[in-house]
């Protein structure tokens, strides 16, 4: 048996990341633990302790938040929340906060679920942290009143599936962002151009997304930053209407009527396309 005080056994247990780490009431060992649960990417105030002070962002999310949260209901109460790609929490916290009767966030990343799982704790705010990829957001029951869906498309290599089964979980509404890169610009496009009009893709501003094949911003995750216009016609694609755009990355939607056939688009592309639809050239 260990001759260690138990203090020091369970702080080595939960720096180990076997125990979740309890919240210390003094500042200094606040800090300890903060750094002891690694690098964070959110920016979070533990009661005077802020876990990424020198975010090359500056202070974040909140600068983000700052220009979002006017377009969020004050009021949450009763209502469920579900936050993909949550990191340390920040937007959950935030929500609960609204009042939100269930707020779940999801990562892939068990360590940023651990500093959010202190977060939520230090600050006595009861929110649940899964280990969930978006990809298997249909394994989760029912759909959510608000969904937050901010600063993942870009890292996945398949964002259109993600997207795609994203919006089959939103009950209501959607915060979504994402980094864009190349032009701001938005213009409305024909529906349909001819085979030998190779014009368009020359255009700056016309929907387009960048592959990124090895890394940007030190980064191998980033796959595919898009410009604006293609983030409006991707949301709007995959059958979500557009309600504001609060700040240039990140928009509000909610589910619309873009269904195709009443189906959602997920269900067609795996199933292959309706015939009526093959007939009108869909897939030349
Ligand atoms: C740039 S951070 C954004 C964090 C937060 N949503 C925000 O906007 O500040 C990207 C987050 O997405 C998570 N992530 C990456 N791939 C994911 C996936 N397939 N499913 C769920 N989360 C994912 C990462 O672990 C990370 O926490």
């Amino acid at each position: 048996m260990s001759s260690k005080p138990l203090d020091e056994v369970r702080d080595e247990r939960a720096a180990a990341g076997l125990l979740p780490p309890t919240p210390a009431t003094d500042a200094e060992s606040l800090e300890r633990q903060v750094r002891e649960l690694g690098d964070w990417f959110h920016n979070l105030n533990l009661h005077g302790v802020h876990t990424a002070p020198n975010h090359f962002l500056g202070d974040f999310p909140t600068v983000k938040w700052k220009n979002v949260q006017r377009v969020i209901p004050e009021d949450l109460t009763g209502a469920t929340v579900l936050d993909i790609g949550c990191n340390g929490g920040f937007y959950s916290i935030e929500l609960k906060r609204r009042g939100a009767r269930r707020v779940l966030g999801i990562d892939v990343d068990e360590r940023y679920l651990r500093q959010a799982r202190f977060a939520a704790r230090t600050l006595g705010l009861d929110i649940e942290f899964q280990r969930c990829s978006v990809y298997r957001v249909n394994e989760l029951p029912g759909k959510f009143d608000f969904v937050v869906f901010m600063g993942v498309l870009y890292h996945l290599r398949y964002p259109l599936f993600a997207l795609d089964q994203v919006v089959k979980k939103i009950g209501g509404s959607m915060l979504f962002q994402t980094m864009i890169r190349g032009s701001d610009q938005l213009r409305s496009w024909d529906k349909d151009y001819p085979f030998w009009n190779t014009e368009i893709f020359r255009q700056p501003d016309f929907p387009c997304m960048y592959f990124i094949e090895n890394s940007y911003a030190g980064d191998p995750t980033n796959w595919w930053i898009p410009n604006t216009a293609a983030v409006e016609g991707m949301l709007r694609s995959s059958g979500l209407d557009l309600l504001a755009h609060p700040e240039p990355e990140t928009w509000l939607c909610r589910p619309g009527t873009r269904l195709r056939a009443g189906d959602y688009l997920l269900e067609q592309e795996i199933a292959g396309y309706p015939e009526d639809l093959a007939d009108e050239g869909a897939h030349g």
